[in-house]
């Protein structure tokens, strides 16, 4: 597993808008997007491109086009934020849909609904911007991996470092996020994290 935090000025000051307290839920879905924005540019960087030819008003040069549009996976609910970005920059992609419930009080993930069809040879981009245990992304990963994903890249926003421990042992696994926060507390919350993602990007309880 490769470990990518991603080191930005401009992430590092949308996150701490994200973690403030007083952060409306219109502003924190905004921020959500352009973080995500960036988080794409971030994860495709390593994308395969053939060589196209294209003529400018000038001469003919030679250009490049994108190949092997990953499939996009957001996690229900959290991961949705983080959708529209990843689709801004990547039209071409498929989207896959799955939905995770994290009991509370144990930290374990119950898989809720799946829109996953065969991944046989894909890439793929799994979305979710906490990683707390990694109860959510093992689940997924596995489930994932079961369908026949190639490469995975997982991004997130926010992640505890035993969550990242978990991870160590996928060895076609890309984890990406802004930040790799202190600790866990005793209710599986990330410290100093932002709090419940869906609730603030959702106005949840
Ligand atoms: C949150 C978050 C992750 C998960 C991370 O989802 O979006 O999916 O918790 O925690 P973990 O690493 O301990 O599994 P939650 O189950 O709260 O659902 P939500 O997205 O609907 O808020
Ligand atoms: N999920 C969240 O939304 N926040 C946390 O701190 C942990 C899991």
């Amino acid at each position: 597993m490769e470990t990518i935090e991603f080191e930005h000025p401009v992430a590092r000051s949308i996150l701490t808008r994200l973690r403030a307290l007083n952060t409306s839920s219109d502003e924190f879905n905004r921020l959500t997007y352009r973080l995500g924005f960036m988080l794409a540019v971030e994860a495709t960087r390593n994308m395969g491109t053939l060589p196209l030819p294209v003529e400018t008003p000038m001469e003919e040069t030679l250009g490049e086009k994108c190949i092997e549009y990953p499939v996009l996976l957001p996690v229900m609910r959290a991961g949705l934020g983080l959708l529209a970005p990843f689709q801004e920059l990547l039209p071409e992609s498929p989207v896959a849909f799955i939905a995770m419930r994290r009991d509370e009080m144990t930290g374990e993930a119950e898989l809720l609904y799946d829109s996953v069809q065969n991944l046989r040879g894909r890439d793929i981009m799994i979305l979710d911007p906490m990683l707390a245990t990694a109860g959510t992304a093992l689940s997924v990963i596995d489930y994932v991996l079961e369908k026949g994903a190639k490469k995975i890249i997982l991004i997130s926003i926010v992640a505890a470092p035993e969550g990242i421990y978990k991870l160590r042992k996928y060895s076609n696994l890309t984890f990406i996020t802004v930040s790799i926060d202190r600790e866990l507390d005793k209710n599986w919350f990330i410290l100093p994290g932002l709090g419940d993602f869906g609730d603030r990007l959702y106005r949840g309880e």
